[in-house]
């Protein structure tokens, strides 16, 4: 269902620029059936991809087979990633942060392994800024977790992005096509500061 949704017609160009300057060592949190892998750019060396669905990882061998990018399954909870600190030079979430049951603990643990300076790409739906829709979001979530395997209509992606202490180089919301409690999208990139802030 995640794979129909997720691969919905319209999104590659969101994908494509939620990508858009990685470089490197990529952790993907959440990597799912390898939606993202046909726009990585060139200059990624690897994806280390973090992915605890079975079916997904499954769903995504084609993808990973038919790619010229490199990826390494690495682990299973984004919350808790076996990689070393300062061991990544850049993270990607897409419509993850939604899903994983502690987004804080994720993004604690990307913050760790990313090396100073290094960058945290995201593209996720999220709570409205319209007291109405928000209104909706917020009534209809304990059903849309239900279907959508944990899915959280409600989560403030940017703002959990910067208390995890990364700092915002770019970010864009606005409603995309769609009903309105499942369109309010948010694109940005942030960064972990290279001033050694733990
Ligand atoms: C809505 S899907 C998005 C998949 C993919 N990122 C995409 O854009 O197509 C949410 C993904 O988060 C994964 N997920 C759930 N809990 C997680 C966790 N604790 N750590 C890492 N990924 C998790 C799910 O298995 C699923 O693949």
């Amino acid at each position: 269902m995640v794979e129909w949704m997720c691969g919905a017609a319209g999104m590659d160009r969101w994908r494509a620029l939620a990508v858009d300057g990685l470089s490197g060592r990529v952790v993907e949190v959440g990597f799912g059936s390898g939606l993202n892998l046909p726009h990585y750019p060139s200059d990624v060396d690897v994806v280390l991809a973090v992915e605890p669905a079975a079916t997904a990882r499954r769903l995504a061998e084609r993808r990973i087979r038919e790619s010229s990018v490199r990826v390494e399954h690495v682990g299973l909870d984004g919350q808790d990633i076996p990689l070393d600190d300062a061991s990544c030079d850049a993270a990607l979430f897409t419509f993850t942060l939604c899903t994983v049951p502690d987004p804080a603990r994720a993004l604690r643990e990307v913050r760790r392994v990313l090396r100073p300076g290094g960058a945290v790409h995201f593209l996720e739906h999220g709570l409205s800024p319209d007291p109405g829709v928000a209104k909706w979001q917020r009534r209809i979530e304990p059903v849309q977790r239900r279907l959508a395997d944990g899915c959280h209509l409600t989560r403030d992606s940017p703002a959990l992005v910067e208390r995890a202490g990364f700092v915002m180089r770019r970010s864009e919301q606005r409603y995309v096509r769609g009903p309105k409690p499942w369109s309010w999208f948010t694109i940005g990139v942030a960064v972990k500061p290279a001033d050694g802030t733990p």
